[in-house]
Parts: structure tokens; C-alpha cells; sequence
């Protein structure tokens, strides 16, 4: 069950935010073997072509993008341990973006939060809002994430704490339903289920309602914990999903953001797989609904532990795509380039990273290019 209607899940989930994008520059469909051209170069989480912080920024996968410096490069990781006593550090509109990750831990795609007295983050989730969704500004590429988390408990509803690539590898932490008792782990290997054990859920928790709990991803190079409380409760080996003839593993290897979400799994335009594993149609007229006037999932506490803890090169500041190192793995690389949109300069430096513009399309945009383009 699980394994069958998660990757639907997933799908519908970017479906449902897709329709941020859907009536701003968004042009045309792309994916690994249809590139974006050069005009709207990259493209977006949902698959389609543009320019612009809504597409080359945090998301925009460099794989199907016009080339592979087509998006921003994507801010290295940092140690941190993010509280919510203030939203200070979390961008309410992601139109606004620059790429200056030191500015803001988060940015809010969706939805609305809300704060408490207790310094938390509440993430809200109503009939009209389609749920709420924070993205990291930075990229994780390989480290510990431990997010403290007051899961939601509705039939229907799905709180999730993820780590989601630029070319969708992805590590799940996931509470559907009204299943307080349990967490569900997953992963996937660019956008695809590896493994029919890949969904494997986790039971015995005190009630993760009404209970802190703090949830570990520990993504190492080579191995894989979930953890619950500091206890290891699931460990995925790399070499386990090392296709010994091909050399491929089916193992999640691009840096990724960490994402966290309450979202709608159990609306009619969502599959019947996906409604039935997020425990059925959601009840807007539940209790707790109508007494808060909204679903909600509270976050105490994000913290980050970088590994390498510092990045080789002293004055870098991102990850780059570069070319594949094996076949089906693109290489990541560390770069010195910003990952930062100077005011006024979007057009200009979108088209310096998409380096393969036709000359013309350079010299129309003049001095700036000539200006800033070291490559
Ligand atoms: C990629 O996009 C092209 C053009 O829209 C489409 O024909 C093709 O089926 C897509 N490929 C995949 C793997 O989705
Ligand atoms: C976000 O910012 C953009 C650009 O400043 C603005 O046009 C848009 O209305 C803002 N959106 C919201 C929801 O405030
Ligand atoms: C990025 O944000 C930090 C923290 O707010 C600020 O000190 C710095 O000047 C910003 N850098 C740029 C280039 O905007
Ligand atoms: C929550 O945010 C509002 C508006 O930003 C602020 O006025 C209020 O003091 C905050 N409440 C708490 C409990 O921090
Ligand atoms: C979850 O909801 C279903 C459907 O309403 C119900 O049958 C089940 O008892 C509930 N489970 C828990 C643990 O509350
Ligand atoms: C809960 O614990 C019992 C006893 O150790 C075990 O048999 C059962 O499989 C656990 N349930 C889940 C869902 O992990
Ligand atoms: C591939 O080989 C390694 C080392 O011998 C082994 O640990 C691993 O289980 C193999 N992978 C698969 C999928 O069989
Ligand atoms: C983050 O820091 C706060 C305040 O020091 C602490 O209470 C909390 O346990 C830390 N959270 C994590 C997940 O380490
Ligand atoms: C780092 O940047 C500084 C200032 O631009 C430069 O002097 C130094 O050579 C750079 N170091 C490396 C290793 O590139
Ligand atoms: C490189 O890897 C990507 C997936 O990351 C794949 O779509 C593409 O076919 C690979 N290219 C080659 C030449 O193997
Ligand atoms: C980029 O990364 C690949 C694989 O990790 C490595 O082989 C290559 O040397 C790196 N290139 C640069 C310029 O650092
Ligand atoms: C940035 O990296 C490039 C290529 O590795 C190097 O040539 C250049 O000196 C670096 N610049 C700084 C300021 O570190």
C-alpha cells in the first residue's frame, strides 16, 4: 500500500503547489530529455520554463533547465539550530528573494504561519489556502537535520518534514492522518521509488498530537539514518541500493532543502491512493477545525549539522551541477560564485548563468554582462 500510493502522493503534492507558478512567465513543460530554451531558461520544481526568482532560484533543476548553469547556484549548507521566537528569518514572499541565504533561513512557497508565546512555529493549513509549505534558502549536502515537530492528527491531512533535491532526491519524514501513534520514512532517487521497502513506517510514539518528538534525517555519504528521540530507528545503506551491474545507486546524492509542510492529501482532486493512504477526505467541519478556525502542526526547533562541516574552499559559497561523474549521477561541485541577484541585475545575471545564450542575446544585454561574466 504504502510504497503503490506514495509516489503519487508525492506527484499531486507538487501539483498542488504548481498552481503558484501556473499565470506568472511560466512558458513551456520541461524535463530531463526537454530542455527549457534560452529565453526562459530555467525551470521550475513543477516543470515548467521561466526566468526569475520564481524559477531559477531554490527548486530550479539544473538537469532540464536550458544548461547546467542555467540556475542559481545553490547556498552551501551552515550549522545552525533555527528557533521561531521571530519570524525575522523567514521570507513571507518568495517573489522577493535575491538568493542571500544569510538574510533568511526559510522561505515561505505557501500558506501562512502563525507564532506562539512558547517561540513556535505554527504552519496552517485551511479549505482555501492548499496547505503550507517552507523551503530552505540553503542546501544541505550531507549532514543531520533534527526538526521538533507536533504533528497534526486529521484524517486526510499529511505534516511532513523532507529534504527534496533540485532533481528530486528526496528523504521523508511523513505523519498522514490521524496515525499519532506513528511516523512514516521514505526516500527517492530522482523523483522515483526505488524500492517497494522504501515507505516503511514507525510505530510505538507517544502521541505525536499532542507531543514533541525531535526527527533526525542523518545523510551521510554513504549511509542513511532515521532517527527518533536520538534513537536510530531505521538505517539504508548506500551500497544497498548500489546496482551492482549497472553502478548506479538508487540513493538520494544532490543537495537538497529542507522542507516543511501541512498539506491537504485527502481532497477530491487529489488520486484515491493518495487520499486513502493520508487516512480519507478531510472533515472541515472537525472540532478542532472549527474551534481554531484551521488545521495546524507546530515546529519548536530546526538544527543543522554540515557535513564537511565547512566547505574545501575558503571563499565558497555554493553548489554547482556539473557534468555526470557516472552515468544517471550529475557531478556537485563546490563554487566561489554567488548565489545572489544584485537589485535591478535579474535579467542580466539569469542570462550570464544560462551560458550557452546566443551572442546576440549577450550584447542585447550590454555592459553588465561584459561587466560581471567570468566564464
Ligand atoms: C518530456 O517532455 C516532452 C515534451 O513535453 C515529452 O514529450 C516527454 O514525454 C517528457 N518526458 C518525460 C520522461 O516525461
Ligand atoms: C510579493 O511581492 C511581489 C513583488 O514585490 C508583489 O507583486 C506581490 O503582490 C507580493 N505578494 C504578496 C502575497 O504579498
Ligand atoms: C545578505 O544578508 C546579510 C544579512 O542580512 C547582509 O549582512 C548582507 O549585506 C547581505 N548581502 C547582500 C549582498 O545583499
Ligand atoms: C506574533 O507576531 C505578531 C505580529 O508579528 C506580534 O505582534 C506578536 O507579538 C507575536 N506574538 C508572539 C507571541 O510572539
Ligand atoms: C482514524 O480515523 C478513522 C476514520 O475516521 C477511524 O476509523 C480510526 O479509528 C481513527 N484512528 C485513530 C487512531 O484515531
Ligand atoms: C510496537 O511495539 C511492539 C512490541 O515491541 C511491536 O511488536 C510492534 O511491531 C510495534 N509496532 C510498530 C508499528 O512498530
Ligand atoms: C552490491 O555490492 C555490495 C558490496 O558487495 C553489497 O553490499 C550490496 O548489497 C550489493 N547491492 C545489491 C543491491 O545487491
Ligand atoms: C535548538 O536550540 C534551542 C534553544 O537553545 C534548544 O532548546 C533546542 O533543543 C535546540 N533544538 C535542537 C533540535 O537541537
Ligand atoms: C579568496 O578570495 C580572496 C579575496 O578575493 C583572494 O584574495 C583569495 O586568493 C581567494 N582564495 C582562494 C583560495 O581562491
Ligand atoms: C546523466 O544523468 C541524468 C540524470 O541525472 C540522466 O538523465 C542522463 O541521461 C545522464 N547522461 C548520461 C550521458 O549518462
Ligand atoms: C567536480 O566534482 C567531480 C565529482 O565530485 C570531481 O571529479 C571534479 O574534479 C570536480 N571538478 C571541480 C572543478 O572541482
Ligand atoms: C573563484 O573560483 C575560480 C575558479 O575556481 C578562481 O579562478 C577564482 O580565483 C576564484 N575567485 C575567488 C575570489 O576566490
Amino acid at each position: 500500500m504504502l510504497p503503490s500510493s506514495r509516489p503519487l502522493a508525492t506527484l499531486a503534492s507538487l501539483a498542488a503547489f504548481a498552481s503558484l507558478f501556473l499565470g506568472s512567465s511560466a512558458q513551456d513543460t520541461c524535463n530531463a530529455t526537454s530542455h527549457c530554451g534560452t529565453e526562459s531558461p530555467c525551470c521550475s520544481p513543477y516543470g515548467y520554463c521561466g526566468s526569475g526568482p520564481d524559477f531559477c532560484f531554490g527548486g530550479c533543476d539544473p538537469v532540464a533547465s536550458y544548461s547546467l548553469t542555467s540556475c542559481m547556484p545553490e547556498p552551501l549548507c551552515e550549522n545552525t539550530n533555527i528557533t521561531f521566537s521571530s519570524f525575522d528569518r523567514i521570507l513571507m514572499n518568495q517573489t522577493n528573494y535575491n538568493g542571500n541565504a544569510s538574510a533568511y533561513d526559510f522561505i515561505l512557497n505557501q500558506g501562512s504561519v502563525q507564532n506562539t508565546t512558547a517561540g513556535e512555529l505554527v504552519m496552517i493549513l485551511t479549505e482555501e489556502n492548499g496547505g503550507t509549505r517552507l523551503s530552505s534558502t540553503r542546501y544541505v549536502h550531507y549532514g543531520q537535520i533534527t526538526a521538533r515537530i507536533k504533528t497534526g492528527r486529521w484524517g486526510g491531512v499529511v505534516t511532513a518534514f523532507i529534504t527534496m533535491s533540485d532533481i528530486k532526491d528526496e528523504i521523508d519524514w511523513e505523519w498522514p492522518g490521524n496515525q499519532t501513534s506513528q511516523a512514516q520514512s521514505n526516500y527517492f532517487w530522482q523523483g522515483f521509488i526505488p524500492a517497494q521497502t522504501a515507505g516503511q513506517t514507525t510505530g510505538n510514539l507517544t502521541d505525536t498530537y499532542s507531543n514533541y518528538h525531535d526527527y533526525t534525517i542523518n545523510w551521510q555519504p554513504d549511509q542513511l539514518e532515521w532517527i527518533i528521540d536520538g534513537n536510530v530507528v531505521r538505517t539504508l545503506t548506500k551500497a544497498s541500493v548500489t546496482n551492482n551491474a549497472t553502478s548506479i545507486s538508487y540513493y538520494p546524492e544532490t543537495p537538497s532543502r529542507i522542507e516543511l509542510s501541512l498539506w491537504p492529501a485527502g481532497i477530491s482532486s487529489e488520486p484515491t491512493g493518495t487520499v486513502e493512504w493520508a487516512g480519507g477526505m478531510i472533515n472541515w467541519n472537525d472540532p478542532d477545525y472549527v474551534s481554531a478556525g484551521h488545521f495546524y502542526a507546530y515546529v519548536d526547533s530546526v538544527s543543522i549539522t554540515c557535513n564537511p562541516p565547512t566547505p574545501p574552499g575558503p571563499n565558497d559559497t555554493s553548489y554547482v551541477y556539473g557534468s555526470n561523474t557516472t552515468t544517471f549521477e550529475p557531478a556537485i561541485n563546490y563554487s566561489n560564485e554567488s548565489t545572489i541577484v544584485t537589485s535591478g541585475a535579474w535579467g542580466s545575471l539569469s542570462a550570464i548563468r544560462a551560458d550557452s545564450f546566443k551572442w546576440g542575446m549577450l550584447v542585447s544585454v550590454g555592459a553588465v554582462v561584459l561587466g560581471t561574466t567570468l566564464f
